[in-house]
């Protein structure tokens, strides 16, 4: 039995991960490798009927975030439906995703040549606005051309990711994929006085380990408001223990780009590989049990002081440095003043050695 195979909307996965739209499924070849990387589906990157005028540079790795203007692929659609999606179909073996952008009018145009290669849509809204009365008469246009599921791609600047999720669904789409790249962003390189790897806007979009805690946020708002609307996890993802926090946020499948960009682009077969000892690490069966075990939420009001394991400490006095509340020193050893001490969990959380509880 395969601990990893995960279902929604008639799409099987034999694993929850997937590529995120964007470079690294940006033709065949890259497919390719995607779907040699064991993914449980693939996500192209967005088509739509222009061919994007991409600048260069316009990826930027740091630390723990990715910044972009990568636009949508700088391919023109014929290139798709004449070579790339026919050369992949030779070779599929997961569902087949495919991304498309932007207006009503675009999508009269792409949804008719893209249905015969799709097992279903995702569509990105990133640089169509706000207003959701436009982005539901875009869903009202795919739905009328295909039966296909569909998912649309919300993105961070959003303001009310509920409202956003509903109007789509009552427009006929079957989830959200959430979510897409923050912004507007900016990288400002000081020597040069300038903006870098940007636009003609100045703008870049932020993405990678930093977004997580956004991306889990808008995925568990949208899922507790609608649970039986699907939502596509996106957004900072770099590790098993990141897709199992997306399943138990509400994720139905999960999508990262930026982790791979950052750490390698192994990382997708990294990940699957380390995806059972995961599930063993948490007591988890599989992954459907992840999904469907939901969140409780632990919170408590009364103060519980910082308790130090004087074997496991190191003497680093990282802790010290940080505390928030003056309430840990140092005198050979670390000192813990319980009446100081807030409790806040700061130490706990940093800790390098997990000495503190
Ligand atoms: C270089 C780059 C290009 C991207 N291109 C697209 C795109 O063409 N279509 C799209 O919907 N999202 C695009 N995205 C957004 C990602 O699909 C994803 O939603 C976002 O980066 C958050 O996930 P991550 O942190 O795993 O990268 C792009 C992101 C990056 C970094």
């Amino acid at each position: 039995m395969n601990r990893l195979k995960t279902e929604f909307d008639g799409l099987i996965l034999d694993n929850p991960l997937m590529p995120a739209s964007g470079p690294l499924t940006g033709d065949f070849e890259k497919m390719q490798f995607m779907q040699e990387q064991g993914v449980g589906a693939m996500v192209t990157k967005t088509i739509s009927v222009e061919a994007a005028k991409v600048p260069r540079p316009c990826i930027y790795g740091d630390r723990s975030h990715i910044m972009n203007s990568e636009l949508w692929s700088e391919f023109p659609m014929e290139k798709w439906i004449e070579e790339i999606l026919p050369e992949f179909m030779k070779i599929k073996k997961v569902p087949l995703i495919v991304s498309m952008g932007y207006t009503r009018e675009d999508m009269e145009i792409l949804v008719p040549k893209l249905d015969k290669f799709a097992d279903a849509f995702e569509v990105s809204t990133h640089y169509v606005g706000k207003d959701l009365s436009v982005i539901s008469d875009t869903v009202k246009a795919i739905r009328s051309n295909t039966k296909k599921p569909l998912y649309m791609k919300i993105s961070p600047h959003i303001p009310e990711p509920v409202k956003f999720a509903e109007a789509v669904r009552d427009a006929g789409a079957t989830g959200v994929a959430a979510i897409n790249s923050l912004g507007p962003t900016m990288n400002i390189n000081i020597a040069k006085r300038s903006l870098e790897y940007c636009g003609e806007s100045g703008f870049v979009w932020t993405s990678g380990p930093v977004i997580r805690n956004l991306a889990l946020g808008i995925i568990y708002t949208i899922k507790k408001a609608l649970p039986d609307f699907t939502v596509i996890g996106t957004g900072g993802v770099s590790s098993a223990d990141d897709v199992l926090q997306f399943l138990l946020a509400g994720a139905g499948g999960v999508q990262m780009l930026s982790g791979a960009l950052l750490k390698g682009k192994d990382l997708y077969s990294k990940i699957i590989k380390e995806l059972p000892a995961a599930l063993d690490k948490y007591g988890f069966r599989d992954i459907r049990e992840v999904y469907e075990t939901g969140l409780s939420i632990d919170t408590v009001y009364d103060p519980k002081t910082a308790v130090l394991d004087e074997d496991k400490c190191t003497h680093c006095r990282l802790c010290e440095r940080i505390c928030p509340y003056f309430a840990i020193t140092y005198d050979e050893k670390i000192i813990i003043d319980g009446d100081k001490c807030f409790g806040c969990g700061l130490c706990i959380s940093k800790c390098p050695v997990g000495a503190l509880s």
